[in-house]
């Protein structure tokens, strides 16, 4: 296709109406799940930027916009900056993207930077409080849209996930093919955001199948990456084996890749000796040695739809605020089919 794919190609691509794929892009709660797959696989193929983004930017006003990442070396952040680099390219922005590297400090220099630069906007997933930097960006004309971050103004965009959902499904999954106690790997001492809800789901979850609360195992976990997993896969080996739970739920696919690399390397077999589910359904996910059992969330969506709040409201003065939540969807493979 040579010239830019509009809604109608979306509608055709997916078999659904252009109605359907506006309430996708602006509604996603009111559309089905699997109604919804289809129009963002679509979306996703036909690489579908809403064409107003590129007639808003005006001349004089900077065409930079940063975004700042607690950890870039999570394929979740990379594929929603993919999402996000669709529309920036689309309206002849430059992206920047900052690494906060999970820190406050290090998220505060990178606000300052950008507020300094005077850019047309900043995409901001934070890890402190994002209050002090929405106020300072405001001061300087800039907006500022939360990401993966469920804002609690509507005096402000946001664009989130469902994670008490997400977390209650991963773990419903695994007591509803037979597992009795759950191990958890993620809850951090510092808790982040998204973490929380997703325990909080975790907890519903047992309570709704009316399991006790101390049958859901904290496992340790000094980070939320591939050594995280790692880590809270030793804690898990080191409870005695009547008491181990056989089944473990982590917060993200990086927490289970490393969970799952240690407890095969122990000779542990998966599902067999215990099940796992991850959390992001990174690209890797369907493709390791054990396919994984993931919450997917719509990554591309969540950034395209970020970046499309953030231009609008540099650029419309009619702009309205949204706080757009996604749902997410479990995808259950091999590691956790039984
Ligand atoms: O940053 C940790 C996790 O939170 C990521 O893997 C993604 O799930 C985000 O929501």
């Amino acid at each position: 296709m040579t010239r830019q794919p509009d809604i109608r190609d979306v509608a055709d691509h997916a078999g659904v109406s252009v109605g359907t794929v506006s309430n996708v892009l602006n509604r996603p709660d009111l559309v089905a799940a699997g109604t919804r797959q289809r129009v963002e696989d679509a979306v996703n193929a036909l690489r579908y930027v809403r064409n107003e983004s590129a007639r808003q930017l005006r001349r004089g006003q900077s065409r930079t916009i940063g975004l700042i990442v607690p950890d870039i070396g999570n394929p979740f952040f990379t594929d929603v900056a993919r999402g996000i680099e669709d529309v920036t390219s689309a309206a002849d922005a430059l992206l920047i993207v900052c690494d906060s590297d999970n820190g406050a400090d290090k998220e505060e220099r990178y606000l300052t930077m950008l507020a300094e630069q005077q850019v047309l906007g900043v995409l901001h997933v934070p890890v402190g409080s994002p209050a002090g930097a929405i106020t300072r960006l405001r001061e300087r004309g800039i907006p500022l849209v939360l990401l993966d971050y469920k804002g609690a103004s509507r005096k402000q965009c946001s664009v989130s996930v469902n994670d008490v959902a997400g977390g209650e499904m991963a773990v419903r999954h695994l007591l509803d093919i037979g597992h009795k106690r759950v191990g958890f790997v993620g809850a951090e001492s510092k808790p982040v955001p998204q973490v929380v809800d997703r325990l909080a789901g975790a907890r519903k979850a047992m309570a709704d199948r009316k399991r006790p609360a101390s049958a859901l195992v904290i496992l340790p976990t000094p980070s939320l990456n591939i050594a995280g997993g790692i880590a809270a896969a030793r804690s898990l080996l080191d409870i005695a084996p009547l008491r181990r739970p056989t089944a473990v739920s982590c917060v993200n696919d990086l927490l289970a890749i490393g969970m799952m690399q240690e407890l095969l390397s122990r000779g542990m077999r998966i599902p067999g000796d215990v099940a796992v589910v991850g959390y992001d359904d990174i690209g890797f996910a369907e493709a390791l040695a054990v396919p994984l059992s993931s919450v997917r969330q719509p990554r591309h969506q969540l950034g395209r739809r970020a970046a499309e709040l953030l231009i609008d409201e540099a650029t419309n003065e009619d702009h309205r605020h949204e706080r757009v939540v996604f749902e997410p969807e479990l995808i259950v493979r091999e590691s956790s089919n039984r």
